[in-house]
C-alpha cells in the first residue's frame, strides 16, 4: 500500500484527545499542540457536579477553543439538563454534541434539535446501560459514545467488559447499514488502543494517555500504528 493510501485508510479511524487532562494555565498551547501533532478532534468533557461530581468546562471555554484551533470540537455533555444548554454549545462552536441517555427521556427530540443547529449528534452509554437503550437512535444519530469509564474524571483504569458492547454494536451497525461513527472514552492507553480498535472502534477518546506523555506527537504517532 503507498504512503497515500495508508494514511487514508488510518485517517478513517480518529484520536480525539480529551483537554480534560492539559494543563489549563497554557490550554492555548496544549490545543494547538495537539493539533500539530495530528489530533482529528478536539474532546471536551463538559461536567456539571450533578450528573457527575466533578465541575469542568462551559460554554464560555468552547468559544475560546473554537478560536484557537480548526479541528472539530468534540462536546461530551455530561450534564443532567443538556436541554438547558444545548443551544448554547453550539452557539459557542461545538461540532458534534454528546448526550447521555441516562438523562435524557425525549432522545429523539434533542437529537433533532442539535441537528436543527448544524450540529452533529451523538448518544452516550454509561459502561453499566445496556445497548438496548440507543436502538431506537440509531438510524437519527451520526455517533455513539460508548463509555470505557465510570464518567466524571480523567485517569481511571479501563473496563474491560465495554469490549464486548463495542463488538455488539459494531454488528448491530454493519448489519442494518446506519451510518454511525463508535467512540470510545475512558481508559484508552498505548496498551489497548489496538484492541478498542478491532472491537469496532472508529474514534478513540485520550486525556491522560496524550496528554500525561512527554511527545504528543511522538504518541499519536504511536497510537495510529496500533489501530491500522
Ligand atoms: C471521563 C471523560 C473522559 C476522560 C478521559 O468522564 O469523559 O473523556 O477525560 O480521560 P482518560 O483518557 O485519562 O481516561
Ligand atoms: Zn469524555
Amino acid at each position: 500500500m503507498i504512503d497515500d493510501e495508508l494514511d487514508m485508510e488510518v485517517r478513517l479511524k480518529k484520536i480525539a484527545p480529551s483537554i480534560l487532562s492539559a494543563d489549563f494555565s497554557r490550554l492555548d498551547k496544549e490545543v494547538r499542540a495537539v493539533e500539530r501533532a495530528g489530533a482529528d478532534l478536539i474532546h471536551v468533557d463538559v461536567m456539571d457536579g450533578h450528573f457527575v461530581p466533578n465541575i469542568t468546562i462551559g460554554p464560555l471555554v468552547v468559544m475560546g477553543l473554537r478560536k484557537l484551533t480548526s479541528l472539530p470540537l468534540d462536546v461530551h455533555l455530561m450534564i443532567e439538563e443538556p436541554q438547558r444548554y444545548i443551544e448554547a454549545f453550539a452557539q459557542a462552536g461545538a461540532s458534534w454534541i454528546t448526550i447521555h441517555v441516562e438523562v435524557c427521556r425525549a432522545l429523539s427530540q434533542m437529537v433533532k434539535k442539535i441537528r436543527m443547529l448544524r450540529v452533529r449528534p451523538g448518544v452516550v452509554l454509561n459502561p453499566a446501560t445496556p445497548l438496548k437503550k440507543l436502538y431506537s437512535i440509531l438510524d437519527e444519530i451520526d455517533l455513539v459514545l460508548l463509555m470505557s469509564v465510570n464518567p466524571g474524571f480523567g485517569g481511571q483504569a479501563f473496563i474491560p467488559e465495554v469490549l464486548k458492547k463495542v463488538e455488539q454494536l459494531r454488528k448491530t451497525i454493519d448489519q442494518n447499514g446506519y451510518e454511525v461513527e463508535i467512540e470510545v472514552d475512558g481508559g484508552i492507553k498505548l496498551e489497548n488502543i489496538g484492541e478498542v480498535s478491532k472491537a469496532g472502534g472508529d474514534i478513540f477518546v485520550l486525556g491522560t494517555g496524550i496528554f500525561k506523555t512527554p511527545n504528543y506527537k511522538e504518541t499519536i504517532r504511536k497510537l495510529r500504528k496500533e489501530i491500522l
